[in-house]
């Protein structure tokens, strides 16, 4: 690692990296296999203060920099990417949205439960026909006296049936486009909102995806987060954040695929010798410890822009862009290396490959991020 890490940041890092191969590491392909949710593993994450990393502590987070988040969130994810995007959302989504944007009752109530990990949280804003166009979405939100009544459907919410705390946007003048969404945050003990069926996924099996089915949920307008009609910008700003974390885990994933890679490669013996021994094999583990180590850089000067309070919106998705993409890569030719035995459940890369998938899709695709940064770029911003 070139940067230079200050002593806490270091101290984050082994703390978490040893817990990620001693407790979360273990169970991992058990939880896969028969997609179970990690609430004890996460219990003991918000006990470590890992799931409201920059929150400050009065508001029961742990008061870290970006930077440990990251360093943490890469280990977390290198043990199994399903806790990570767990851990991911809760962070940079949903607690720094409240923290950002909430008013002090709203911390109190529910940045609290959240940031101390008492609490898991989700982010809805996603609809079946409103994916990388959320200002689509037809979710109503409708002011009656002193509260607001919400209908309509979320879709792919990550955490959706296990999650205590659901910030939702929702359309409040559908003629103001994107000055028309408001956020809201929804506790799941509100009858008007109900998770939908799992959805069978490829990968991160351990975490539970789902719709978000709101039928007259009557929201007490006290948990409008932020003023009416700034939903949108809200969420393209927790999504800011999100998108660096999600470079983290692609990371973590790519770094444990190559270390498996590099063990199994040394162990393997074909025409007589370790499989290691081939240049065309040394060639690409090569290849592999570059692009992930260009990925590195490309993440922490994001997580740095974003502690120095920069507009760091597109060195987000230039982190999430080249790292999702690199984790594709890099597993792929994982399980390449690994030959026949890499594509059976016996050898993790096989998880690795299906976890990684979905990174260049959520949180905005590698399209979503291209327009982002070409409109950075060119700063000429392309109507769509
Ligand atoms: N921060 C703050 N405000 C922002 C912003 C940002 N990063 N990006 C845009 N805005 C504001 C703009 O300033 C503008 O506001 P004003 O008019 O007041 O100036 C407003 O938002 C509209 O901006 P745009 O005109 O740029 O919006 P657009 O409709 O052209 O769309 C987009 C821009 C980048 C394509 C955006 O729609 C986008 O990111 N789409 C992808 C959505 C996405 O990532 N979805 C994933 C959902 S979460 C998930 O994956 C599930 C999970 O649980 C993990």
């Amino acid at each position: 690692m070139t940067i230079q890490l200050t002593d806490e940041q270091r101290m984050i890092h082994s703390m978490v990296s040893e817990f990620a191969r001693e407790v979360v590491a273990p169970e991992a392909h058990k939880r896969d296999q028969e997609k179970i949710f990690p609430a004890q593993i996460l219990q003991e994450m918000g006990e470590l203060g890992l799931m409201g990393m920059m929150i400050p502590p009065e508001y029961g987070g742990s008061g870290t920099d970006t930077m440990s988040y990251v360093l943490a969130l890469s280990e977390i994810a290198g043990a199994c990417a399903s806790t990570a995007v767990v851990m991911s959302v809760q962070n940079s989504i949903v607690c720094e949205s409240i923290y950002y944007f909430g008013n002090e009752d709203q911390k109190k109530k529910y940045l609290v439960p959240l940031a101390s990990g008492k609490h898991i949280g989700a982010f809805a804003l996603t609809e079946p026909d409103a994916g990388s166009d959320p200002v689509r979405q037809k979710t109503k939100a409708v002011r009656d006296g002193d509260d607001y009544i919400l209908n309509g459907t979320k879709r792919f919410i990550t955490s959706g049936k296990n999650a205590q705390t659901v910030i939702v946007t929702a359309k409040t003048d559908d003629s103001l486009g994107h000055k028309g969404i408001t956020a809201f945050v929804v506790s799941k003990d509100n009858p008007g909102m109900k998770p939908g069926n799992l959805e069978d996924k490829m990968g991160l099996r351990a975490s539970d995806t789902t719709d978000l089915i709101f039928e007259d949920c009557r929201v007490p307008a006290s948990d409008r987060l932020g003023e009416e009609g700034k939903g949108f910008a809200i969420a393209m700003k927790g999504l800011d954040g999100g998108r660096i974390g999600i470079g983290a885990q692609s990371i973590g994933v790519a770094q444990a695929a190559m270390q498996a890679t590099i063990q199994y490669t040394k162990e393997r013996q074909q025409f007589g010798k370790s499989i290691s021994k081939f240049q065309g094999l040394r060639w690409i583990i090569a290849d592999m410890a570059t692009e992930i180590e260009a990925s590195r850089q490309l993440v922490f000067s994001a997580a740095e822009m974003k502690d120095r309070k920069e507009n760091y919106t597109m060195q987000a998705s230039m982190a999430k862009l080249f790292a999702s993409e690199m984790v594709n890569r890099v597993t792929a030719k994982a399980v390449q290396m690994h030959g026949g035995y890499g594509f059976t459940k016996e050898y993790a890369v096989e998880r690795y490959y299906r976890d990684a998938r979905v990174f260049t899709i959520y949180e905005g695709t590698s399209e979503i991020q291209r327009i982002v940064i070409s409109n950075g770029i060119l700063q000429d911003k392309r109507k769509l």
